[in-house]
């Protein structure tokens, strides 16, 4: 019988480059297509055959993770939280987490990172073919951003450095990783980087300078990391268009149009509106004499009325008034948007939770 794997799930860190949503809420909790991006990651870490979760908290926001996720049973999961006390990397992390890891191996998943497909085959793959470690990697435009991976020709990985200035290939580490054991010692065998984290990348590299056996797959469906605010309108865009289903549980009168793949959630209603899917419009939604473009998901309880909204996120308990157009927006919760002036054309806005605007 094979081993049970446990997974790790990091929802620590700062969210420094998403202020100022993050200030108020944890950047793993931010809604994609109107849900938690940590909630498509208990999905597929559950999914993957995995019950037995460890979860990284950060002092500043754990109580808000906790809230969300709870015991983990919604899931069917099991979690264990574990306090980092200050986002020291995610090798750290590891390190904190060591007392719940044991000598189990692990599937560490970053809960801001988000994979087309699931994980379940990567975790399949990583116990059949024996490995120390498993990495997954993606090509991508501007590795700089990222961990990158330099391959040999039969794919073997040679060489890994985080958020390299010139990068040797174009090939990104994806935040989803498989380890056994031996990944210990390789951290114990590190020191912080210039960024002052103890970074996993380097723990792999070690492993791989160790004649670890590190295993890769490139990734070819999407990948999504939603560390800033042009990644989360990508997200949700992203994931509208492809995961999103027509459903219409909402009140929509005559005298409004909705086309194409719009999920409108019970007791929201529409009123005198056009709705250009893909839309996700939550629960207690009111939408009234307005257009609703493609790629806008609209948070629970959020009122638009006198308005054209399009390619944006909006959270919940907004409320929009007489604006057209507002695109690529990203919109905290409890914000009032209102036109007084009546001027105004194609704005883009990204506003933390409460703010009050007036143009
Ligand atoms: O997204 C993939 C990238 O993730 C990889 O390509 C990089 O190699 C890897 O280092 C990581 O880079 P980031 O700079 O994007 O990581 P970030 O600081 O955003 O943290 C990722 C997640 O882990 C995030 O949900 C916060 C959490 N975290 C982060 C740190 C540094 C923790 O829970 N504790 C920490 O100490």
């Amino acid at each position: 019988m094979k081993k049970k794997i446990k997974a790790l799930i990091l929802a620590g860190g700062k969210g420094t480059r998403l202020k100022p949503l993050t200030t108020t809420i944890p950047k793993q909790l931010l809604p994609v297509a109107n849900k938690p991006i940590l909630s498509y990651v208990l999905d597929q870490v559950v999914d993957a055959g995995i019950t037995d979760v460890g979860m990284i908290i950060a002092p500043e926001t754990g109580h808000l993770i906790k809230e969300f996720a709870g015991d983990g049973s919604k899931w069917g999961a099991r979690i264990t939280y574990i306090m980092q006390d200050e986002p020291r990397g995610l090798a750290h992390a590891v390190s904190t987490a060591g007392d719940y890891l044991g000598q189990s191996s692990f599937l560490m998943f970053l809960g801001d990172n988000l994979i087309h497909g699931g994980v379940k085959k990567f975790v399949e793959q990583f116990s059949n073919d024996n490995c120390d470690s498993l990495i997954l990697l993606k090509s991508v435009r501007d590795p700089t951003l990222f961990g990158v991976a330099e391959v040999n020709k039969d794919g073997s990985l040679l060489h890994l450095v985080e958020k390299p200035k010139k990068p040797k290939s174009d090939l990104a580490i994806v935040g989803v990783y498989l380890f056994n054991k031996h990944v210990h010692a390789a951290i114990k065998n590190i020191k912080p980087s210039w960024r002052g984290e103890l970074e996993i990348t380097d723990a792999i590299q070690n492993m791989i300078d160790n004649h670890r056996k590190v295993g890769s797959y490139i990734l070819t469906g999407w990948w999504l990391d939603t560390g800033k605010k042009d990644d989360m309108l990508e997200a949700n865009r992203v994931v509208l268009d492809d995961l999103l289903k027509r459903e219409v549980h909402g009140k929509v009168d005559a005298e409004s149009n909705i086309a194409g793949r719009v999920e409108i959630r019970r007791g929201a209603e529409v009123i005198n509106s056009k709705i250009r899917g893909p839309v996700s419009i939550a629960e207690g939604c009111c939408i009234q004499n307005s257009f609703v473009g493609p790629f806008t998901s609209i948070g629970e309880g959020t009122v638009i009325e006198d308005s054209a909204i399009e390619h944006s996120v909006i959270l919940g308990g907004c409320h929009i008034k007489n604006v057209d157009r507002l695109t690529d927006s990203i919109i905290g919760r409890g914000c009032k948007v209102v036109n007084v002036a009546g001027n105004f054309r194609h704005k883009k806005l990204f506003l933390g939770d409460d703010a009050v605007v007036e143009l």
